[in-house]
């Protein structure tokens, strides 16, 4: 399970971080409350601040850090039964970790959906119109094209419930660089048999692992890059790791020339 702790190594901000944070940062786009440009009903009001910071987020602009691909060399490893993420900035598969093995529980930009005629439309048809600052229209019915991220309400999509059949089979769940505060993702972390053992690795104590501990949980708290390449360094795939990292940048070079 992971979350946008996961991502600010690659400097994307997460959200709820103090002064970091983009919660913290959304100033400028004049929101009642910052969780706003996530809400419908303030979208239909005023879609700008969301399309503006899709246009900082857009793909493209980052590229995975050490922990995305070390949970790819999980999965290279047949040690990956699903990536939960709440990320919505794509990077697990620009990482190579397959659609398959992926469970994207806040959307993606990959589509997006006509929010009055409820036409499907590939991500890329919007991007074009955000990038330039312009609101995505719908051409038959000129409403407002969302990308399919959920807002605070929306349903999460299909894929969703794999949960109901991943957790009770997992045999160590690994949660990062989430603050566990949004619903219904954050009770994932206690979908997992009592015998089975949890890691979290963030900068401070979260969620059930500070209120409702388990005899074996693992807590490593502190800067995530460091304590992702230490759990590499005991597993002996540093060097797997730094060979796979160097083959993607070479892999994702060849793609920006
Ligand atoms: N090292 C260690 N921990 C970090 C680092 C880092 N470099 N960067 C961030 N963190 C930790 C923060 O301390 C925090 O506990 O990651 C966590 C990020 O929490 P949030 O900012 O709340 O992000 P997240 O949990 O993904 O938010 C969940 O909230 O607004 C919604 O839809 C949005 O998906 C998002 C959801
Ligand atoms: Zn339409």
């Amino acid at each position: 399970m992971v979350g946008a702790g996961v991502s600010t190594p690659s400097g994307i901000p997460d959200f709820r971080s103090p002064r970091s944070g983009l919660y913290s940062n959304l100033q400028r786009y004049d929101l009642p409350y910052p969780e706003a440009i996530f809400e419908l009903t303030f979208f239909h009001h005023n879609p700008k601040p969301f399309f503006a910071l899709a246009k900082e987020l857009h793909p493209g602009s980052y590229r995975p850090n050490v922990i995305h691909y070390f949970l790819r060399l999980l999965h290279d490893k047949g040690l990956l039964l699903r990536l939960y993420t709440q990320n919505i900035d794509g990077l697990e598969r620009v990482a190579g970790i397959p659609a398959s093995k992926l469970v994207e529980a806040h959307g993606s930009f990959a589509s997006a959906t006509c929010t009055v005629c409820r036409r499907p439309f590939p991500g890329k048809d919007v991007w074009a119109e955000v990038m330039v600052d312009r609101i995505p229209r719908c051409p038959v019915c000129t409403g407002i094209v969302k990308p399919d991220i959920v807002f605070f309400g929306e349903t999460l999509p299909q894929r969703f419930l794999l949960h109901v059949v991943d957790f009770p089979m997992a045999d160590v769940l690994l949660i990062l660089g989430t603050s566990l505060e949004v619903e219904p993702f954050a009770s994932l972390s206690e979908a997992v048999r009592s015998s089975v053992p949890r890691l979290l690795i963030n900068r401070d104590l979260v969620g059930p692992f500070a209120w409702r501990p388990r005899s074996r949980d693992v807590v490593q708290l502190g800067d995530m890059v460091h304590s992702v390449e230490r759990l590499v360094e005991l597993l002996g795939w540093t060097e797997e790791l730094q060979d796979l990292m160097r083959q993607e940048a070479e892999k994702l070079n060849g793609r920006d020339r």
